[in-house]
């Protein structure tokens, strides 16, 4: 049996990616058989797509860090065939070929039941965007992070960042949205936000050792200079969940805001979360963090993902990205 998956491959140091069809792997011991339904795109597959380093272990590789779909085959005792799981995280789409095909061969420990209250459509319409949100408002919410100052997002109208936005803003905080797309203020808004803030006026005054503390909190997938920005303005034991280095990996920063303010700065990795947290994740976002999602996820065929891959890695998406499988 072949399988049809989006496979990028390496000639002479450059990278383009084709649909191919590939023989079904046999079952290894411990393993599951996924038949992928939905998958996603998210920023680390448009790096492994296009031969960044430190993504995929080697090539040709089938990218795409999440799915959602049904056991094929199972040598688990956790998992029956039929069941309906999804998976995101640990080494999918890194050293194991990942849900832009439609099979994958996972360890069984990787796969999480679908959790009820939820398709798997809406479930990739979070991906791992979602749940990385998802975990960078659970920091802030474990503080206990009053409401009465804003909370700030960066990078908000794309995925990470525009499911933060409605998660903070249903849970009742008002949510300052840092953009830099001029025309998305519509978008933010609706998504939740109380006000939207273009990047370049944010960054427009130099970065001081401790600025104003205008914000109870943020949710960072910038990173770089304007996380050194955040944290200056952050207030009095404010949480700042840092996931992202769109804008850079490397910032510096007054030790003030962390000895006179006791402001943290809360690093997420949600990738090698454990499954249990992961759980958590999605549950709430299943049931009491549901947001709709409709507005902000196009849904593709795998057909057209390259497109959508230079769209990602120029900052140019809104929202989501859900791919479907077997049309
Ligand atoms: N730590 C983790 O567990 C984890 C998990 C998932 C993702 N991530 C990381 O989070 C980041 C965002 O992922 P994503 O899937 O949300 O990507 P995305 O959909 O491309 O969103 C990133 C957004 O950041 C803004 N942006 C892009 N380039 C920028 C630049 N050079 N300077 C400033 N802003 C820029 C854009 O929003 P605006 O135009 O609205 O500003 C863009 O839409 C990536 O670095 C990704 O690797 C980390």
């Amino acid at each position: 049996m072949d399988y049809k998956a989006y496979l990028v491959e390496e000639n002479e140091g450059s990278f383009s990616g084709s649909i191919q069809n590939l023989p079904k792997p046999s079952l290894d011991e411990g393993k599951v058989i996924i038949k992928v339904n939905y998958s996603s795109l998210n920023y680390k597959d448009a790096l492994a797509a296009t031969g960044v380093r430190g993504i995929a272990k080697f090539y040709p590789f089938v990218p795409g860090i999440d799915l959602a779909g049904e056991i094929f085959e199972s040598s688990s005792s956790k998992f029956d065939v039929g069941d309906k799981v999804l998976a995101t995280g640990y080494k999918i789409g890194m050293s194991e070929f990942g849900g832009f095909g439609e099979i994958v061969h996972l360890p069984s420990e990787w796969v999480l039941k679908m959790p009820m209250n939820l398709t798997f459509e809406k479930a990739m319409s979070y991906g791992t965007a979602g749940i990385t949100a998802a975990a960078c408002v659970k920091k802030i919410v474990d503080a206990g992070i009053e409401k009465k100052l804003p909370i700030l997002v960066s990078g908000s109208t794309g995925g990470v960042g525009s499911v933060a936005v409605g998660v903070l803003s249903l849970l009742g905080y008002e949510v300052h949205a840092i953009t830099s797309k001029v025309d998305e203020e519509k978008f933010l808004l609706k998504m939740g936000a109380s006000k939207v803030l273009l990047k370049d006026d944010f960054m427009k005054e130099p970065t001081k050792p401790l600025d104003k503390g205008l914000y109870g909190g943020a949710v960072d997938v910038v990173g770089g200079d304007m996380l050194a920005k955040i944290i200056s303005m952050t207030s009095n034991h404010g949480v700042v969940s840092c996931c992202g280095n769109v804008g850079g990996a490397i910032f510096s920063s007054s030790v003030f805001p962390f000895i006179l303010r006791g402001v943290q700065l809360s690093g997420i990795d949600s990738a090698e979360s454990s499954l249990s947290l992961k759980k958590e994740l999605w549950n709430l976002l299943a049931n009491d963090w549901s947001i709709n999602l409709q507005s902000q996820t196009r849904i593709i065929n795998i057909d057209a993902i390259d497109d959508e891959i230079t769209k990602i890695l120029n900052g140019d998406q809104i929202g989501r990205v859900v791919i479907k499988h077997g049309e």
